[in-house]
Order: structure tokens, then C-alpha cells, then sequence
């Protein structure tokens, strides 16, 4: 008995962006590129292509595989660190795009954990009342966001939103638990400025843009680090081992840094799902997106058990474990 997700969604813009694409963009390569990270191509947002816009199209098609309509929405959760204004949240212009007058919306800012810390609000929701059906998206347009001329950074963002529908089950699948944590001491290590303060008093010195910076290697390091450590104290709690999980969708930051997550869990391959080659690193999308794949692909089987896993900017990370 708990929450399920009922449907799930997902929207990646047409447009592609190759790694020789890059290299004609900034000094690099497709062999660097794919080497390092594993990326192969990213989706980038054409025109008009909003955060919000991704996040509808996503949303319509987890409404439809749920048998429920945009008007019998009571919340609409957004994880998002790039819509394309601050005020109002994506979440209202989704609401807007799909007609969900009875909802009512906001965004959550955990950066690449976005999904799994809405999916966990969501989940509370449900738990003080089962009546009710919530809409959780991940979206992003990261192309918006990073700085094209910056090649540590340029190559490895992409655009997308992944979506699914919660209500409540009586039987025994659905969503666990989930651990979810974060530490504002590593702030630095990975961040994204506003838009230049119009207070003096409060303007940030020699003041990059609205731009993602980042320390790789420690970003790296901690990302591998917290995400097995969150994985184990989730499966600690349930009195569980590694091995009685069918799947992993992870964050896709890059290949390298999932490569080593299975190698710490000790657990096959293809017991981790993997597309970030093909999309890139889409920050609070790229979960969803992973989940709604992995379904198509038939690999999420009734009653089998399935971890979620992020790390992102905050430092913000954490597990949930669900009950397919
Ligand atoms: N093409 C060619 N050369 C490059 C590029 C590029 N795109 N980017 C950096 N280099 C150069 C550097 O300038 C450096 O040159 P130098 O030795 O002359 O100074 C050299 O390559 C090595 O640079 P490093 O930063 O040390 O390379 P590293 O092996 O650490 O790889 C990478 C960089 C891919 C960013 C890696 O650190 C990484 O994957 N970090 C994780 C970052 C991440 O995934 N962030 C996403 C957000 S957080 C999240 O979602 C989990």
C-alpha cells in the first residue's frame, strides 16, 4: 500500500548536438568527449522549446499512460534550475500549458536531485491523503544556461524533461523509501549564478553570468562517493542487499562516473541503466527520462525492485527504492 506511479513521460527536443558539432564550437573532440564522459550527442531546445513546454509535452504522455486527465491534477511539482523566467514557477506555465485548473503548482530547486527530492514531497503528499493524483516533472533547457565558449562545461549539459503521474495503490508496489541529502559546505564546488543583482550592496564581484561552474574532479569524487553511500543506507534501512535490485537508473552526469558506481556496487552492467550517450547530462530530467526509456525498453517488471539514484549542484543527492 503507497504511492505508484501510475504513467510516466518523457520530451527530448529534436535538435541534436554532436561531439564534432562541439569541436567546431571549442577546442576539443569527439574523442576527447566520448572518452571522458561517454557522450556521444545532446538534445538542444529549438525555438520557443521552454523548460515548460518540454515539461507539458512530457507531462501529456504520462497523463495518457495513466488513464488520468490533466484536469483531475492535484499538484503539479517541477524540479527545474533552468525555466525561462524565476517568477512565475515552470510548474504554473505547466499548469497553464495543460489546462490542470483543480492543481495547484511549484518548482523545486535541488539541481540534478530535483526529481528524486519532488518525487519524495510527492510522496508525503500522498501519504496524509491517498485521494489524491500529483504530476512530479524533472525539465531543464541547460543549453540556456551554460557558456558555449567554456569547454569544461559546454560539452556535457543537454535539454529534455521526463514526467510521471502519482496516486495511491493498495497493493504492495510502488515507492519505498527515499534518503535524500545535502551539503551547502561544497556549495562552490558546482554552482550557477543569478542574474546581475540591481542592489550594489548585494552585486557578486567580478560576476561571471548566469553561467554552470564547476570543479570536475571533486564533483566527480563526490558524486560516485554519495550516491553508492546513499544507495547502501536506503537498502541498510530495508534490510535489503545490492543484489535483490533488479535496476539502477542513476543520474546520467557521464558514463565514467556510472562505470565506477558499478564497480563499487559490485553489481553487473546491465544492472545500471545507461543513456546519458545519447542526451548528455540533463540535470533534474535526466532521471525521469531514464524511467520512462527503461519502460519502454521493458525493463521495469511488476513487483521488481528498482533504485533511483542523484548528485548534484548544493552538493544535493539521495536514493529511493520502489517497488515496480
Ligand atoms: N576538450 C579537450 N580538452 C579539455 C576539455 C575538452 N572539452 N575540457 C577540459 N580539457 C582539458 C583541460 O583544460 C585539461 O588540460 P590541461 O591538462 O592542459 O590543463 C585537461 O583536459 C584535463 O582536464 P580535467 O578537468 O583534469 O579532465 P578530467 O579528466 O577531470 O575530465 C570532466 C573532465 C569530464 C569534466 C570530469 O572531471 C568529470 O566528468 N567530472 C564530473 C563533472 C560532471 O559530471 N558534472 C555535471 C554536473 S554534476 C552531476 O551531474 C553529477
Amino acid at each position: 500500500m503507497g504511492t505508484v506511479i501510475l504513467g510516466t513521460g518523457s520530451c527530448l527536443p529534436e535538435k541534436k548536438l554532436t561531439n564534432n558539432d562541439l569541436a567546431k564550437m571549442v577546442e576539443t573532440s569527439d574523442e576527447w568527449i566520448s572518452s571522458r564522459t561517454g557522450i556521444r550527442e545532446r538534445r538542444i531546445a529549438g525555438k520557443g522549446e521552454q523548460a515548460y513546454i518540454l515539461a507539458a509535452r512530457a507531462a501529456e504522455k504520462a497523463l495518457v499512460k495513466s488513464g488520468v486527465r490533466a484536469d483531475q491534477l492535484d499538484l503539479i511539482i517541477v524540479a527545474t534550475i533552468s525555466s525561462h523566467m524565476l517568477m512565475p514557477s515552470c510548474g504554473c506555465f505547466v499548469q497553464q500549458e495543460l489546462g490542470a485548473a483543480g492543481a495547484f503548482a511549484f518548482d523545486i530547486n535541488a539541481a540534478c536531485s530535483g526529481f528524486l527530492y519532488a518525487l519524495d514531497v510527492a510522496d508525503q503528499y500522498l501519504q496524509a491523503d491517498n485521494t489524491k493524483k500529483i504530476l512530479v516533472i524533472g525539465a531543464e533547457t541547460l543549453s540556456s544556461r551554460v557558456d558555449w565558449s567554456d569547454r569544461n562545461t559546454c560539452i556535457l549539459f543537454g535539454d529534455g524533461a521526463g514526467a510521471v503521474v502519482l496516486g495511491w495503490d493498495e497493493s504492495d508496489r510502488g515507492i519505498v523509501r527515499s534518503e535524500l541529502f545535502s551539503d551547502g559546505n561544497l556549495w562552490n564546488l558546482l554552482y550557477m549564478h543569478n542574474a546581475r543583482s540591481s542592489n550594489k550592496d548585494l552585486a557578486v564581484p567580478d560576476y561571471p553570468g548566469a553561467h554552470i561552474m564547476m570543479e570536475g574532479r571533486e564533483v566527480f569524487k563526490h558524486a560516485v562517493k554519495c550516491m553508492e553511500e546513499a544507495m547502501r543506507k536506503l537498502l541498510g534501512r530495508e534490510g535489503l542487499e545490492m543484489d535483490e535490485v533488479k535496476l539502477v537508473i542513476p543520474h546520467q552526469a557521464n558514463v565514467r562516473i556510472l562505470k565506477k558506481l558499478i564497480e563499487r556496487l559490485g553489481v553487473e552492467d546491465q544492472a545500471v541503466f545507461i543513456n546519458v550517450p545519447k542526451y548528455g547530462n540533463t540535470s533534474a530530467a535526466s532521471v525521469p527520462i531514464a524511467l520512462d526509456e527503461a519502460g519502454r525498453d521493458g525493463l521495469l517488471k511488476s513487483g521488481e525492485k528498482l533504485l533511483l539514484c542523484s548528485f548534484g549542484g548544493g552538493f544535493t543527492w539521495g536514493a529511493t527504492l520502489i517497488r515496480w
